[in-house]
C-alpha cells in the first residue's frame, strides 16, 4: 500500500456535536488525554478564563473571552490520525457552525443525561441528516442522577428520528454509577480511580456471571441490569455497520466525560466504526481518496483576521484527496488559475503550527488574499472537477441595515458584500424594490455585532440596525413558481437573494406548513444552494 493510502486510511475527521455545556470540551480534553496529546487533563481548559484558550485567535474573541471560529484539532490515538473539528455554541453559533460539518465525515452527539436532547443538538443534528454522515452518540454526566435510560434513548428516537443501538449500557447514576455492560462481551466494565478524571485510570473488566460481580454493585442494581438487557435484547434495534454508515442507526454510549468513566471505551469502539474519509461528489462524480492520486480540497470557512492592520483572511480546507505540501501550487477552479498555497496552518492538539504535510481527511488553513470563497474546489488533477456546493442555511435572526453617513454609500456597500463573501451573514433585498434596502440574516445574533465591528473598525462605515420580528426563512425549490400568486400568511414576507431568487420569511414556525397547504405544489426549504 503506498504511503498516502495509507496516511489516508488513518484518518478519521469528526466533529463533535451537543447543546452547550453537555460537555463536548471536557470530551474532547479527554480524547486528547487518551490520545497523549496532553499529560493531564485539565490542560486544555479548568479555569473559565482558559476556556476558550484553544480557539482563540482573533482579537474579537480575545476581547470578549468567547470563540467565534470552530477550531480543528489533530492527535494520534493507537495507529489512527484524528481530526475533530468542534462546532462552536452559544451566542457564537454561527453559519460556520453548521459549514464545519460539511467537512466532516462522520459526527459524535454528546447529550447530558440528566437532559436529553436540546435545541442546539437538534439543529445540528439536522444537518447531518442532510449529509447521511454516521452518528454515535456518548451520554454524559452519568456521574450525576441521570434521566431513566430508555426515556434518553426514546428521545433521541422521537426528537431526531433516528434509531439507537446501546453498544453498552449503565450501571445506576449519581453516586450509584458504577459503570458500564458491554453488551456484546456481556461483562461489566468498572473504573478504578481516574483522580477526579485528571488521569486515565485503569478499567476493570468482570464478566456478569462472575460470583465477584455481588461484591461491586448491588443486589437492587445487578437485578434491574439484568431486567434491562433482557428488555433491551428483545426490543432495541440490532447493530448493524450498514446502517450506521447511512447515519440511519445512531450507537450508543454512557459515560461520564468528567471522571473518565466511559471513554475510552467510547473511543475505541468509535474509531472502529467509523470510516476513513469518504468519497465525496463532485461535479465529475464521486471522487474516491483512495483511487484518486492527485489533491484536492474545497473550502470550507473563511476566517477573516480582525486585526485592522491585515486585511487577510485564513481559508480553511478540507482535503479530500491526495498530498499536501507546503507551498505547493493548486488549480483554484473557481478563479480558473493556479495559486500557491502558503502559510498553511493546522492545529495541533493546543497549538497552532506550519504544516508541510497533510493527506486527505485533513482540515488545513491557508492564507487567503481575498480571492476564495465558501464552497470553492482547488485540486492538482488535470480532470479539473469541482466539488459540490455547501448549501445555505437558514438564519434565524433578520435586520433591516443602512448606512448612517449616506456619503458611504459605497464603503458600506463594498464591505457587507465581503462580509457576506466570507459568509458571516447573509444579505437579502426586498422583493419588490432595488438594491436601497438590505436585509442582513445571520444564524446567531453574535454575528450582527461582528458585522457592526467590522464595518466601522474596517470599512469605516457607521451602520443602523433595525431587528426584524421573522425567525424562519425557507427558499422556494420549484423556481418556475409565480411568486405573485403565492398564497401566503399575515405574518410572511417575500424577499430576495443577490441573484434574484426569491425566499420567504415567517415570524412564527407553523405559518410555513400554511403556506405549503395553501399552495399546492409549492416546496420550501430550509437549505439554499450558494
Ligand atoms: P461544552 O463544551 O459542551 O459546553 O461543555 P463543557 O465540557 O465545558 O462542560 C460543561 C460543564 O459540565 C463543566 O462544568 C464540566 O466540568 C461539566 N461536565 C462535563 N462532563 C461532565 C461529566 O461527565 N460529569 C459532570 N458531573 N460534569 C461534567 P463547569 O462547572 O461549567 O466548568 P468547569 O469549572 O468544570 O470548567
Amino acid at each position: 500500500m503506498s504511503n498516502r493510502i495509507n496516511e489516508i486510511k488513518k484518518r478519521r475527521t469528526f466533529a463533535i456535536i451537543s447543546h452547550p455545556d453537555a460537555g463536548k470540551t471536557t470530551l474532547t480534553e479527554k480524547f486528547l488525554l487518551y490520545g497523549g496529546a496532553i499529560n493531564q487533563a485539565g490542560s486544555v481548559k479548568g479555569k473559565a478564563t482558559a476556556k476558550h484558550a484553544v480557539s482563540d485567535w482573533m482579537e474579537i474573541e480575545k476581547e470578549r473571552g468567547i470563540s467565534v471560529t470552530s477550531s480543528v484539532l489533530q492527535f494520534n490515538y493507537d495507529d489512527y490520525c484524528i481530526n475533530i473539528l468542534d462546532t462552536p455554541g452559544h451566542q457564537d453559533f454561527s453559519e460556520d457552525t453548521y459549514r464545519t460539518l460539511m467537512a466532516a465525515d462522520s459526527a459524535v452527539m454528546v447529550i447530558d443525561a440528566s437532559k436529553g436532547v436540546e435545541a442546539q443538538t437538534r439543529k445540528l443534528f439536522k444537518v447531518c441528516v442532510m449529509r447521511h454522515i454516521p452518528i454515535f452518540t456518548f451520554i454524559n454526566k452519568m456521574d450525576r442522577e441521570a434521566r431513566d435510560t430508555f426515556e434518553l434513548l426514546d428521545d433521541i428516537e422521537k426528537e431526531l428520528g433516528i434509531a439507537t443501538c446501546p453498544i453498552n449500557w449503565p450501571i445506576g447514576s449519581g453516586k450509584e454509577f458504577k459503570g458500564v455492560f458491554d453488551r456484546e462481551h456481556r461483562e461489566i466494565e468498572l473504573f478504578s480511580d481516574t483522580k477526579k478524571g485528571t488521569s486515565i485510570g485503569e478499567v476493570k473488566k468482570v464478566a456478569l456471571n462472575d460470583p465477584c460481580v455481588e461484591t461491586l454493585i448491588s443486589e437492587d442494581q445487578r437485578m434491574q441490569l439484568e431486567e434491562e438487557i433482557e428488555l433491551l435484547d428483545g426490543a432495541s434495534a440490532e447493530f448493524d455497520q450498514e446502517l450506521v454508515n447511512k447515519g440511519e442507526l445512531s450507537p450508543v454510549f454512557f459515560g461520564s466525560a468528567l471522571t473518565n468513566f466511559g471513554v475510552e471505551t467510547f473511543l475505541q469502539h468509535f474509531l472502529a466504526m467509523t470510516s476513513s474519509p469518504l468519497p465525496r461528489k463532485s461535479d465529475e462524480g464521486e471522487i474516491d481518496p483512495i483511487k484518486e492520486e492527485d489533491f484536492s480540497a474545497f473550502v470550507f470557512k473563511i476566517q477573516a483576521n480582525m486585526n485592522k492592520a491585515h486585511r487577510d483572511r485564513i481559508a480553511f480546507m478540507r482535503i479530500c484527496s491526495g498530498e499536501f505540501d507546503a507551498g505547493m501550487e493548486v488549480f483554484h477552479i473557481q478563479g480558473g488559475k493556479k495559486v500557491r498555497l502558503s502559510q498553511p496552518q493546522q492545529m495541533m492538539a493546543s497549538e497552532r503550527k506550519m504544516v508541510e504535510k497533510a493527506y486527505g481527511g485533513d482540515i488545513i488553513g491557508v492564507f487567503d488574499p481575498g480571492i476564495f470563497s465558501i464552497g470553492d474546489t482547488l485540486t492538482t488533477s488535470p480532470r479539473k472537477f469541482a466539488y459540490e456546493g455547501i448549501p445555505t442555511f437558514a438564519p434565524e435572526h433578520f435586520a433591516r441595515v443602512r448606512q448612517v453617513d449616506t456619503m458611504k454609500r459605497k464603503q458600506f456597500i463594498k464591505g457587507i458584500n465581503q462580509i457576506a463573501q466570507e459568509g458571516a451573514i447573509q444579505i437579502f433585498q426586498e422583493y419588490n424594490t432595488g438594491m436601497e434596502e438590505i436585509i442582513v440574516g445571520v444564524v446567531g445574533e453574535l454575528q450582527f455585532d461582528v458585522l457592526k465591528y467590522r464595518l466601522e473598525n474596517e470599512y469605516n462605515v457607521e451602520i443602523r440596525m433595525e431587528r426584524l420580528p421573522y425567525e424562519h426563512i425557507r427558499w422556494i425549490e420549484n423556481e418556475e413558481l409565480d411568486l405573485d400568486r403565492l398564497v401566503g400568511t399575515s405574518d410572511m414576507k417575500k424577499i430576495k437573494d443577490l441573484k434574484d431568487r426569491p425566499l420567504l420569511l415567517f415570524v412564527h414556525s407553523w405559518s410555513i406548513r400554511m403556506t405549503e397547504e395553501r399552495n399546492e405544489g409549492l416546496k420550501l426549504s430550509e437549505f439554499g444552494r450558494s
